[in-house]
Protein backbone atom coordinates (compact mmCIF):
# COMPACT_ATOMS: atom_id res chain seq x y z
CA UNK A 1 0.00 0.00 0.00
CA UNK A 2 1.40 3.31 -1.21
CA UNK A 3 0.89 6.98 0.76
CA UNK A 4 2.45 9.99 0.26
CA UNK A 5 3.65 11.38 3.36
CA UNK A 6 3.77 14.90 3.22
CA UNK A 7 5.97 17.09 5.76
CA UNK A 8 6.05 20.67 5.91
CA UNK A 9 9.54 22.06 6.96
CA UNK A 10 9.40 24.93 9.38
CA UNK A 11 9.11 23.30 12.86
CA UNK A 12 9.19 19.93 11.43
CA UNK A 13 11.97 18.94 9.65
CA UNK A 14 14.07 21.73 11.20
CA UNK A 15 14.13 23.76 13.96
CA UNK A 16 13.84 27.30 11.52
CA UNK A 17 10.86 28.41 13.57
CA UNK A 18 12.85 29.84 16.04
CA UNK A 19 14.35 31.90 13.98
CA UNK A 20 11.52 32.69 11.69
CA UNK A 21 10.28 34.23 15.28
CA UNK A 22 13.12 36.17 15.82
CA UNK A 23 13.31 38.02 12.84
CA UNK A 24 10.12 39.09 12.87
CA UNK A 25 10.54 40.34 16.44
CA UNK A 26 12.88 42.50 15.07
CA UNK A 27 10.63 44.28 12.75
CA UNK A 28 7.74 44.26 15.88
CA UNK A 29 10.42 46.10 18.15
CA UNK A 30 10.94 48.34 15.74
CA UNK A 31 7.16 49.43 15.19
CA UNK A 32 6.87 49.18 18.45
CA UNK A 33 4.20 46.15 17.91
CA UNK A 34 4.07 43.92 21.00
CA UNK A 35 4.82 40.61 19.91
CA UNK A 36 4.46 37.13 22.15
CA UNK A 37 5.09 33.69 21.13
CA UNK A 38 1.18 32.94 21.33
CA UNK A 39 0.94 35.67 18.52
CA UNK A 40 3.29 33.65 16.62
CA UNK A 41 1.50 30.86 16.91
CA UNK A 42 -0.79 32.66 14.25
CA UNK A 43 2.41 33.46 11.82
CA UNK A 44 3.45 29.44 11.55
CA UNK A 45 2.31 27.93 8.02
CA UNK A 46 1.57 31.24 7.24
CA UNK A 47 3.46 33.37 4.02
CA UNK A 48 5.92 35.67 4.53
CA UNK A 49 3.88 38.31 3.07
CA UNK A 50 0.48 37.48 5.05
CA UNK A 51 2.90 37.26 8.30
CA UNK A 52 3.61 41.12 8.29
CA UNK A 53 0.02 42.45 7.17
CA UNK A 54 -0.54 40.22 11.15
CA UNK A 55 1.86 42.18 12.62
CA UNK A 56 0.98 45.23 11.68
CA UNK A 57 -2.91 44.58 12.17
CA UNK A 58 -1.88 43.49 15.55
CA UNK A 59 -0.38 46.83 16.46
CA UNK A 60 -3.23 48.75 14.20
CA UNK A 61 -0.18 50.10 12.02
CA UNK A 62 -1.03 51.16 8.20
CA UNK A 63 1.80 51.06 6.15
CA UNK A 64 3.01 51.70 2.19
CA UNK A 65 3.67 49.08 0.02
CA UNK A 66 6.89 50.82 -0.51
CA UNK A 67 7.24 50.32 3.47
CA UNK A 68 5.71 46.83 3.29
CA UNK A 69 8.26 45.93 0.91
CA UNK A 70 11.64 47.31 3.17
CA UNK A 71 10.01 45.09 6.01
CA UNK A 72 9.91 42.10 3.70
CA UNK A 73 13.17 42.18 2.62
CA UNK A 74 14.73 43.38 6.13
CA UNK A 75 13.33 40.02 7.80
CA UNK A 76 14.33 37.88 5.23
CA UNK A 77 17.81 38.97 4.93
CA UNK A 78 17.59 38.54 8.63
CA UNK A 79 15.93 35.21 8.45
CA UNK A 80 19.08 34.03 6.19
CA UNK A 81 21.30 35.37 8.63
CA UNK A 82 20.88 32.68 10.97
CA UNK A 83 20.59 29.73 8.17
CA UNK A 84 24.45 30.49 6.76
CA UNK A 85 25.81 28.09 9.19
CA UNK A 86 23.29 25.25 8.51
CA UNK A 87 24.09 21.50 8.32
CA UNK A 88 22.29 18.51 9.55
CA UNK A 89 22.72 19.09 13.16
CA UNK A 90 20.12 21.07 12.85
CA UNK A 91 17.16 18.21 11.84
CA UNK A 92 15.13 18.10 14.42
CA UNK A 93 15.51 15.08 16.83
CA UNK A 94 13.56 11.77 15.03
CA UNK A 95 12.92 12.92 11.97
CA UNK A 96 15.98 11.37 10.09
CA UNK A 97 14.83 7.98 11.40
CA UNK A 98 11.51 8.02 9.60
CA UNK A 99 12.75 9.67 6.56
CA UNK A 100 15.09 6.63 6.39
CA UNK A 101 12.39 4.26 7.22
CA UNK A 102 9.73 5.30 4.61
CA UNK A 103 12.53 5.15 2.20
CA UNK A 104 13.14 1.47 3.29
CA UNK A 105 9.48 0.77 2.56
CA UNK A 106 9.66 3.10 -0.62
CA UNK A 107 6.98 5.24 0.55
CA UNK A 108 6.78 8.40 -1.31
CA UNK A 109 8.10 11.54 0.16
CA UNK A 110 7.04 15.40 -0.67
CA UNK A 111 7.67 18.44 1.23
CA UNK A 112 4.96 20.98 1.65
CA UNK A 113 5.97 24.38 3.12
CA UNK A 114 4.83 27.70 2.62
CA UNK A 115 8.62 29.32 2.86
CA UNK A 116 10.30 30.72 -0.36
CA UNK A 117 13.67 29.46 1.24
CA UNK A 118 12.44 25.55 1.49
CA UNK A 119 15.44 23.94 -1.17
CA UNK A 120 18.30 25.75 0.16
CA UNK A 121 17.31 24.43 3.59
CA UNK A 122 17.20 20.63 2.46
CA UNK A 123 20.51 21.50 0.45
CA UNK A 124 22.12 22.09 3.52
CA UNK A 125 20.95 19.70 5.81
CA UNK A 126 21.81 16.81 2.99
CA UNK A 127 18.13 15.67 3.09
CA UNK A 128 16.69 17.34 -0.30
CA UNK A 129 17.57 13.88 -2.05
CA UNK A 130 14.92 11.89 0.54
CA UNK A 131 11.89 14.06 -1.35
CA UNK A 132 10.41 12.65 -4.63
CA UNK A 133 8.46 15.88 -4.64
CA UNK A 134 8.79 19.50 -3.08
CA UNK A 135 5.94 22.09 -3.29
CA UNK A 136 6.86 25.24 -1.54
CA UNK A 137 5.78 28.95 -1.82
CA UNK A 138 7.21 29.11 -5.18
CA UNK A 139 4.65 27.01 -5.88
CA UNK A 140 1.11 27.97 -4.43
CA UNK A 141 -1.64 30.62 -4.91
CA UNK A 142 -3.00 29.95 -1.98
CA UNK A 143 -1.59 29.78 1.75
CA UNK A 144 -2.54 27.32 4.36
CA UNK A 145 -5.23 26.99 5.80
CA UNK A 146 -6.11 25.99 2.19
CA UNK A 147 -5.10 22.96 0.98
CA UNK A 148 -3.51 23.66 -2.47
CA UNK A 149 0.41 23.13 -1.15
CA UNK A 150 -0.36 19.22 -0.05
CA UNK A 151 -2.85 18.50 -2.80
CA UNK A 152 -0.42 19.86 -5.45
CA UNK A 153 2.33 17.04 -3.88
CA UNK A 154 -0.15 14.31 -3.22
CA UNK A 155 -0.70 14.92 -7.31
CA UNK A 156 2.66 15.18 -8.01
CA UNK A 157 3.30 11.60 -5.72
CA UNK A 158 0.15 10.06 -7.36
CA UNK A 159 -1.23 9.29 -4.40
CA UNK A 160 -4.80 10.21 -3.92
CA UNK A 161 -5.55 13.00 -1.15
CA UNK A 162 -7.38 10.25 1.04
CA UNK A 163 -3.94 8.68 1.23
CA UNK A 164 -1.85 11.65 1.83
CA UNK A 165 -0.77 11.68 5.36
CA UNK A 166 0.11 15.32 6.91
CA UNK A 167 3.30 16.19 8.90
CA UNK A 168 2.75 19.98 10.17
CA UNK A 169 3.77 22.05 13.64
CA UNK A 170 0.87 25.01 12.77
CA UNK A 171 -2.61 25.56 13.29
CA UNK A 172 -3.00 26.63 9.49
CA UNK A 173 -1.58 23.39 8.35
CA UNK A 174 -2.81 20.86 10.28
CA UNK A 175 -6.53 22.73 9.43
CA UNK A 176 -5.11 22.71 5.46
CA UNK A 177 -4.54 18.63 5.55
CA UNK A 178 -8.30 18.57 7.25
CA UNK A 179 -9.82 20.67 4.57
CA UNK A 180 -7.36 18.39 2.62
CA UNK A 181 -9.20 15.00 3.50
CA UNK A 182 -5.84 14.04 4.73
CA UNK A 183 -4.64 12.31 7.85
CA UNK A 184 -3.34 15.42 10.01
CA UNK A 185 -0.40 14.59 12.68
CA UNK A 186 0.37 17.46 14.85
CA UNK A 187 3.88 18.00 15.50
CA UNK A 188 4.11 20.25 18.93
CA UNK A 189 1.65 20.97 21.69
CA UNK A 190 -1.52 19.29 21.91
CA UNK A 191 -3.41 22.59 22.98
CA UNK A 192 -2.27 24.11 20.20
CA UNK A 193 -2.59 21.43 17.81
CA UNK A 194 -5.95 20.03 19.16
CA UNK A 195 -7.23 19.51 15.52
CA UNK A 196 -5.10 17.32 14.19
CA UNK A 197 -5.79 13.68 14.12
CA UNK A 198 -2.59 12.10 15.76
CA UNK A 199 -0.45 14.63 17.71
CA UNK A 200 3.37 14.26 19.12
CA UNK A 201 5.79 16.78 21.05
CA UNK A 202 8.12 16.05 18.73
CA UNK A 203 9.43 13.12 16.19
CA UNK A 204 11.13 11.00 18.58
CA UNK A 205 7.93 9.95 19.92
CA UNK A 206 6.66 8.54 16.74
CA UNK A 207 7.80 4.94 16.02
CA UNK A 208 8.17 2.98 13.14
CA UNK A 209 5.14 0.65 14.38
CA UNK A 210 2.84 3.83 14.59
CA UNK A 211 4.17 4.36 10.39
CA UNK A 212 3.44 0.69 9.37
CA UNK A 213 -0.15 1.40 10.87
CA UNK A 214 -0.47 4.23 8.89
CA UNK A 215 0.59 2.50 5.82
CA UNK A 216 -1.53 -0.61 5.90
CA UNK A 217 -4.64 1.78 7.09
C1 LIG B 1 6.64 28.61 6.83
C2 LIG B 1 6.86 29.16 8.21
C3 LIG B 1 6.41 30.59 8.30
C4 LIG B 1 7.04 31.41 7.19
C5 LIG B 1 6.66 30.83 5.85
C6 LIG B 1 7.31 31.57 4.69
O1 LIG B 1 5.30 28.34 6.66
O2 LIG B 1 6.17 28.40 9.16
O3 LIG B 1 6.78 31.09 9.56
O4 LIG B 1 6.63 32.75 7.26
O5 LIG B 1 7.08 29.48 5.79
O6 LIG B 1 8.69 31.36 4.73
P1 LIG B 1 9.76 32.18 3.93
O7 LIG B 1 11.04 31.41 4.16
O8 LIG B 1 9.35 32.18 2.49
O9 LIG B 1 9.79 33.55 4.49
MG1 LIG C 1 5.81 24.74 10.02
Amino acid sequence: NKKAFIFDLDGVIVDTAKYHYLAWQKIANELNIDFTLEHNELLKGVSRVRSLDIILELGKVEASQEDKDKWLFQKNEDYLSYLVDMNESEILQGVFPVLKFLKEKGQPIALGSASKNARPILEKTGILSYFDAIVDGNDVTNAKPDPEVFLIAAKLLNINPEDAIVFEDSVAGVQAANIGKMTSIGIGSATVLHEAKYIFNNFTEIDTNFIEDLIKE
